[in-house]
């Protein structure tokens, strides 16, 4: 047999499939809340059984899956790594990440509070509640911004046990910002919806619908500007315009 017979079925699989497979998880494998992991490891970019994921495959997989650099790669590890209750572990599991109060924290763009029952997958009501804020078929910081604070205004309003511990509000921020900047592109600050919507409700990366990964590096410091543009687009609606002769303190 022929060298190029041997190589054909591995080139035509290759070309229909230029990216990691995806494969729905088994019920044997681990997934947890964050849907970007979750896609990564139904795609073979991280162990698709969801365990013992070492600092290496963290950093090839959001690399090659993502083209974030090795020193992103490396800082994101580091919120894996002490999400195992195993001190000084040198890997995470993805159900680690459900650790509630950790990193995971209430007001989830699509998973409910732990106070109202499983916390950790996707919930289609929650994320509906999240949807509405997205008014564009793209979605800008001011979509990112409005849609986070409206999970945590209803989470406040709702949740008697609802908190926020600051880390937990700096990976709520970066969370948001990493749809922009990570999924979307990061100099425009911009995100086509249907990839967000795709990726959150089945935990698959967007490429059937057109999504590349960045052609551009994506480092820590991408994300930080996102993350405080968002911060800066954050605000409680203001009170709407009234006639001063209604107002009492003047
Ligand atoms: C959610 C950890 C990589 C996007 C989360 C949460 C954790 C987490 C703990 C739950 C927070 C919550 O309560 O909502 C990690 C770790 C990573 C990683 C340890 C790397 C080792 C990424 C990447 C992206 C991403 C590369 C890129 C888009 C998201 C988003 C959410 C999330 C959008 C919010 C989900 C929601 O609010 O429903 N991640 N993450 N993550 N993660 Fe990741
Ligand atoms: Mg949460």
């Amino acid at each position: 047999m022929k060298f190029t017979t041997l190589l054909f079925p591995a080139v035509v699989l290759g070309a229909a499939c230029p990216y990691g497979t995806f494969k729905p998880e088994e019920p044997t494998d681990t997934r947890g809340v964050c849907p970007m992991l979750n896609a990564l490891s139904n795609h073979g970019f991280l162990p698709r059984n969801g365990r013992n994921i070492n600092e290496n495959q963290t950093v090839n997989a959001l690399n090659d899956a993502l083209n974030l650099t090795p020193d992103f790669g490396r800082f994101l590890f580091t919120a894996g790594r002490l999400s195992n209750p195993k001190p000084n572990a040198t890997t995470f599991n993805l159900n680690h990440l459900d650790r509630h109060d950790l990193f995971e924290h209430d007001g989830s763009l699509s998973r409910q509070d732990a106070h109202f029952g499983q916390w950790s997958r996707f919930n289609q009501t929650v994320w509906n509640w999240t949807l509405q804020y997205y008014t564009g078929d793209v979605l800008d910081v001011q979509m990112v911004a409005n849609g986070r604070a409206q999970r945590h205004m209803r989470s406040n309003l709702t949740d008697p046990e609802y908190r926020l511990s600051e880390v937990g509000h700096e990976f709520s921020v970066a969370e948001n910002a990493a749809i922009l900047s990570i999924i979307g592109d990061k100099v425009t600050q911009t995100c086509p919806k249907k990839f967000v919507d795709f990726l959150f409700t089945n935990e698959q990366l967007p490429y059937s619908i057109g999504w590349k990964k960045s052609g551009l590096p994506i480092s820590l410091q991408d994300l930080l500007r996102t993350y405080h543009d968002i911060e800066e687009a954050t605000a409680f609606p203001p009170r709407p315009a009234s006639d001063n002769s209604t107002e009492i303190f003047n």
